[in-house]
């Protein structure tokens, strides 16, 4: 799998990362399965959140992995939800780190992300958290989720060590930072700037976005894949997947890996041949006229 670097980190990591958030039922065997599936793939990259599983995705992923395993894998981790409330205090921060450790049976996280704004943020009250965790070697690289331009400067004003990661949802059917920026100064709905331009400023600032939820429709409302909502989009991804000899999931995938922002999509599959798919996307290279022929298809519109 090709890699790429992880926003200013020197970081060098997979084009796909492998998402945990829907393992926290599975057996010890699946999990040990699905691990391994993805390590003979060349993705070594795992997404993990306190919340996922109210920690359980954490430790069963942990119980998996040996000592011997951790150095070869890369495990980026979440904090800042709770119960009601969005909280990136600093008391929060380093708890809510110290758990991800002892669950994951690690004495580090490679990646740690702010998961969703704390309308209540402090940037110097996190930039003193991470100060911490990364002194004391519990955190090696930092960044935040679902956060818009202006938020990612107000932190970063504060903080020595560069954000490297913006995780944001986006698929061929969730597109608002790309139609934004093709419906510029249009009366139509598309051209509603709803991330405050925030693909272009994560391009510029060298800031990596991991799309979430990539094979999503709506906010978690299903997959779009052989979904008869989407009988166009389905069409189309049907008649490129044979053209390719893949699957439409991997052309879903590929989509999102053509675009030029060097983005690391987020796999939320826990079913070992979508995995593979997935992961497969790296090897095609989708031409122009098929990006925007799928982009038309799903019901974007083109100025
Ligand atoms: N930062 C954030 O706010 C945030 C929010 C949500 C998620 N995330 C991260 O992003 C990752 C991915 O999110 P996600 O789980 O929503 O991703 P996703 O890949 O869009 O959705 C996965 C779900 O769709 C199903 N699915 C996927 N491909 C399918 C296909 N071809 N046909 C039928 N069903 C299919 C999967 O079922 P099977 O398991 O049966 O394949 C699974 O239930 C998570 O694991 C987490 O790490 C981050």
């Amino acid at each position: 799998m090709y890699k790429i670097e992880l926003g200013k980190s020197g970081l060098q990591v997979p084009a796909v990362a492998v998402g945990c958030m829907r393992i926290s039922n599975m057996s010890e065997k699946e999990v040990s399965d699905f691990i391994n599936t993805a390590l003979e793939n060349d993705a070594n990259f795992f997404d993990h959140a306190d919340i996922y599983g109210g920690g359980k995705s954490e430790k069963v992923f942990g119980d998996a992995v040996s000592p011997s395993m951790r150095e070869n894998i890369l495990i980026q981790t979440k904090c800042g939800i709770r119960q009601g409330r969005f909280d990136f205090s600093y008391e929060h921060i380093i708890n809510s780190v110290n758990g991800s450790l002892e669950r994951l049976g690690t004495d580090y996280i490679d990646i740690l992300l702010l998961h969703r704004p704390d309308a209540l943020m402090e940037p110097e009250e996190v930039a003193k958290a991470f100060d911490e965790l990364k002194a004391a070697g519990k955190v090696r690289h930092f960044g935040v989720s679902n956060q818009n331009p202006y938020q990612m400067q107000l932190l970063q004003s504060c903080l020595d060590m560069p954000l490297c990661v913006n995780q944001l949802q986006f698929s061929v059917m969730h597109t608002p930072m790309i139609q934004s920026g093709i419906n510029v100064n249009m009366y139509n709905d598309s051209a509603t700037n709803r991330d405050g331009g925030i693909l272009d400023f994560c391009r510029l600032n060298k800031i990596t976005i991991q799309p979430w939820s990539p094979m999503q429709y709506g906010f978690f409302e299903g997959c779009f894949i052989d979904n008869e909502k989407f009988p166009e989009l389905n069409k189309t991804l049907g008649d490129i997947a044979d053209k390719y000899g893949v699957s439409k999931t991997t052309i879903a995938f590929a989509w999102i890996l053509r675009h030029p922002a060097k983005m690391q999509p987020v796999t939320g599959t826990t079913n070992l041949t979508r995995l593979t798919d997935c992961i497969k996307a790296n090897e095609i290279n989708l031409t122009r006229e098929e990006w925007y022929e799928i982009y038309r298809s799903a019901g974007n519109i083109l100025p």
